[in-house]
């Protein structure tokens, strides 16, 4: 819980006699928040704030963003040094639980989880009810959400072991249905999970592979893929991990969520970003058009925007968007990809746009999706998986997000007001009747 109040705030509403103090509460780290709950009792109104943008939802220990000094902690470590040091499965563990595991706990947990990667048999045939051309995001939010059709053993939210298999179970099977997926599109055999294998190399190895040939996982990718995990695993109360939070609060089963967060994911401004920057620099094409592309993103009536930039909390350079564009270079670089023109172009309009004037003074800065796209690309993956990619790595956050929910014992139901702006209560009248 935040710290008890050491201050407080009174309000007085103008033209009344009521007036109502409010606790200001302290994190560890952060600004400060006014607690308005009481706000309506004493007052008799509400806030305004569409957007949620000054508004805390919860009380979190898992995520912390600097939005201005463009820092991101998970449960206290540095993005920078958890990319540098650990793997995706340790972060797994650390956001879920809190702690870094131990050597013994970090081996209990990779078991644990590569012991789920398996889908019961039964999915295989749901596949088939989908077009060949369904996009994946489409695909995951089916065959996720069906998962609790499939897994009734571990519904009860209410108890711990049965949220602790959930977990294991959608962070362990998101790689094998988002793989199949893609498998399902170009018609290939669905290739079952290796759990010899990383998670990383794991989910490769099902993306890429065929029964007919071996297939070796090509280190530079798999190294590269379980850093993208690592980026994407969680960023604090996001479109999507509120989605999942505000699902979760009536109670719905963890798959519930979780497909409730896929679909909110797949939006072009929030996950969808790392396909539509793709398509923004092929539609760009050269460096030459550069210009007249922003010139169209800063005309107020062309509903065009810098896909990749800008964000609601990052007032500053996004701090993942600094290694995926080091890890981009080292890739294209290591897997001998000379002059990447999507790169080439991705930098030079990042030159540019930096320097203009209209998103300097907006605080607009790249984000992770500007050089994820090119990478994800180079490492074999068409577009259209871009985003199933950032769900498979966001599941964890997501479910970390959901755990802590439910484990809080002051939590709620989600349930926001409104400003009601439509017609005062009038009488019916009959269709004879209507003007
Ligand atoms: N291109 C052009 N103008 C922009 C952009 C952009 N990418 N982003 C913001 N602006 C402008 C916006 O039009 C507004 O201008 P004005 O003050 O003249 O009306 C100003 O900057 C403030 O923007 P806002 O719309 O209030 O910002 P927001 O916090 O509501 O939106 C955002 C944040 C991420 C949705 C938005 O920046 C955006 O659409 N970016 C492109 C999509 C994208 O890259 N999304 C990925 C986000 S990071 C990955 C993730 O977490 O999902």
């Amino acid at each position: 819980m935040s710290a008890p109040a050491k201050r407080s705030v009174t309000i007085t509403l103008d033209g009344s006699n009521k007036s109502t103090t409010l606790p200001l509460l302290s994190g560890s780290v952060g600004p400060d928040v006014f607690d308005i709950r009481k706000l309506y009792a004493d007052l008799g109104v509400f806030t305004f704030d569409p957007g949620y943008g000054a508004t805390a939802s919860c009380d979190s220990k898992i995520t912390y963003i600097d939005g201005d000094e463009g820092i991101l902690l998970y449960r206290g470590y540095p993005i920078e040094q958890l990319a540098e040091n650990s793997n995706f499965l340790e972060v797994c563990y650390l956001l879920l639980n809190g702690e870094l595991p131990t050597e013994t706990e970090g081996k209990a947990f990779e078991l644990g989880v590569m012991r789920h990667t398996m889908l019961h048999e039964q999915l295989r045939t749901f596949y088939n009810g989908f077009r060949r051309d369904a996009h994946p995001m489409a695909v995951m939010c089916g065959v996720v959400g069906a998962l609790s059709a499939f897994y009734h053993d571990s519904l009860d939210i209410h108890d711990a072991e049965s949220r602790r298999i959930s977990a294991f179970r959608l962070i362990a099977k998101l790689p094998t249905i988002a793989a199949w997926a893609h498998k399902y599109t170009i018609g290939q055999p669905f290739v079952y999970p290796r759990n010899d294998l990383t998670y990383a190399e794991n989910f490769l190895y099902m993306f890429h592979a065929v029964p007919a040939e071996e297939y070796k996982v090509n280190p530079i990718l798999s190294k590269a893929m379980d850093l993208i995990m690592i980026l994407h695993a969680d960023h604090e109360q996001n479109a999507s991990t509120s989605t999942v939070r505000l699902a979760g609060s009536t109670g719905a089963n963890p798959f519930a969520c979780i497909a409730a967060g896929i679909a909110s994911l797949w939006g072009p401004a929030h996950g969808g970003a790392n396909e539509a920057v793709l398509k923004m620099l092929e539609e760009i094409g050269h460096v030459d058009n550069i210009k007249a592309f922003l010139a169209d993103v800063k005309d107020k009536d062309n509903h065009t925007k810098l896909m990749g930039f800008g964000h609601r909390v990052y007032k500053n350079y996004d701090p993942r968007a600094k290694i995926m564009q080091k890890a981009c270079h080292d890739v294209l670089e290591e897997l001998g990809i000379k002059g990447d023109p999507l790169l080439d172009l991705a930098v030079e309009l990042e030159k540019i746009a930096l320097s203009d004037p209209y998103f300097v003074e907006r605080k607009l800065y790249p984000n992770v999706d500007f050089y994820s796209g090119i990478i994800l690309k180079a490492m074999g993956f068409p577009v259209s998986m871009f985003t199933a990619l950032f769900a498979v790595s966001r599941t964890v956050g997501w479910v970390s997000q959901w755990k802590e929910m439910i484990e809080d014992p002051a939590q709620r139901i989600g349930r926001p007001r409104q400003i009601y702006t439509g017609a005062p209560k009038r009488d019916f009248v009959p269709a004879s009747q209507r003007s």
